[in-house]
């Protein structure tokens, strides 16, 4: 894609035309037009079920879907049949949880920045005698390693740790936790949030082998909701059993009991979102056009505009407080950047810089640990960019805040 495409990739977003400054891109990114044809097309052309049907629309809604299977697999790195389409990271994460079996003393090993989506499914198992280990971050939001090593014992089954912080936008050393964990004693699985990196970090599942990555589609690769993914090692089914089952997953049953498909059909009970699935397919190819080093660079010059903006705020006397690596650390983080105005309420902030049509989120971002690890109870308010965001948006953005701040 040329650069004149990268300017004009406005365009091709409906939203964006009506003038709003949308930066809460980590919650949901804008959909392209691209995304919205591809589902339309599937709802007006097409309409069936999926390897339900032998007649000509049912076989057009398999090929589709399959498609949309191989081209998610090709983006991250992956084989062939090793992600399975869920609806969501929470969805694909809780299959995880709720289909590994789980002995008393079993361990996990998880870290305090974590989404509420990759810490419940593992409290929940505390009812069930299994010991959660939360490791700590440094002040600049890092984790800390050699807490997360001394963490591995002999009994642990499973280390989970997000590719990049949904509040601080640090980006995690995946490969030196994947070093870690293969030269533990108990070879725990490895879960890799991938809800914030996949469309924003350039990766493959081959450069830090994870036994499973969840991500959603709707935010980084700018698809429909109700679409994400689960990326698994191929012969990681043998070991466990898929939890959830029903239409689509048994290749045969009689009374006594069942035999799986392969995954990733054992693994997709009932009637897969079709739509979500083919229009997922489209934003990877619209995404891979544009291509994910471009989205990086631009979303890092974007994000050391607005650091070193918070810096001038400061020098003309606005209190600005944020969260994660700052300036010295811009390539170990994305462009999520949560941030408090002196003492002011971060909803109250979030509820003002709207009336200039700016969106942003407030409040504790889904990561209660991590607010009371940085000792924000009431939170703080995000920004998060995508590669449309342009530098006069920051600038607008910058100016707004400081009107904020004396009105507020
Ligand atoms: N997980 C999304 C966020 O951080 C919803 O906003």
């Amino acid at each position: 894609m040329s650069q004149e495409k990268l300017t004009g990739i406005r365009e091709d977003f409906p939203l964006l035309k009506k003038g709003w400054i949308y930066l809460d891109n980590t919650a949901k990114a804008q959909t392209p037009r691209k995304v919205l044809d591809a589902m339309h097309r599937y709802y007006t052309e097409i309409g069936a079920n999926v390897h339900r049907g032998l007649h000509t629309l049912s076989l057009e809604a398999s090929k589709l879907y399959d498609e949309a299977h191989s081209k998610v697999e090709k983006f991250i790195g992956a084989r062939k049949g090793e992600v399975a389409f869920t609806l969501n990271t929470t969805h694909a994460i809780n299959i995880v949880a709720s289909s590994i079996d789980w002995k008393r003393g079993d361990e996990i090993v998880t870290t305090v920045m974590e989404h509420h989506s990759n810490f419940l499914p593992w409290l929940r198992l505390r009812k069930f005698g299994v010991k959660v280990r939360v490791v700590d971050i440094s002040d600049q939001g890092f984790i800390n390693v050699d807490q997360l090593r001394n963490s591995l014992t002999e009994r642990t089954k499973l280390v989970s740790v997000a590719h990049v912080s949904n509040v601080l936008g640090v980006i995690n050393p995946l490969e030196e936790i994947r070093e870690i964990i293969d030269e533990s004693d108990a070879s725990p699985y490895f879960l890799v949030d991938a809800a914030q990196s996949v469309g924003h970090v350039e990766f493959s599942v081959r450069d830090f082998s994870p036994d499973f990555l969840a991500f959603s589609g709707y935010k980084g690769l700018m698809g429909p909701t109700g679409i994400g993914g689960l990326y698994y090692r191929r012969d990681v089914w043998e070991e466990i059993e898929p939890a959830l089952l029903g239409g689509g997953t048994p290749r045969s049953v009689d009374s006594e009991g069942y035999e799986l498909m392969d995954p990733p059909a054992s693994i997709e009970a009932g009637t897969p979102n079709i739509a979500g699935a083919i229009g997922l397919s489209a934003a990877v190819e619209y995404v891979s056009e544009i291509g994910i080093r471009r989205i990086e660079k631009k979303e890092r010059e974007l994000t050391s505009e607005i650091l070193d903006g918070f810096e001038r705020l400061k020098e003309g006397g606005v209190k600005v407080e944020y969260y994660g690596p700052g300036l010295d650390h811009l390539e170990s983080r994305i462009g999520v950047i949560s941030f408090n105005l002196g003492g002011k309420d971060p909803h109250d902030v979030a509820r003002a810089m709207s009336s200039f049509k700016i969106c942003l989120r407030s409040g504790h971002h889904c990561a209660m640990p991590l607010a009371m690890r940085l000792g924000i109870t009431r939170g703080s308010v995000r920004a998060s960019l995508h590669v449309y965001n342009t530098m006069e948006e920051i600038e607008t953005f910058l100016t707004s805040l400081k009107e904020v701040y004396d009105l507020v």
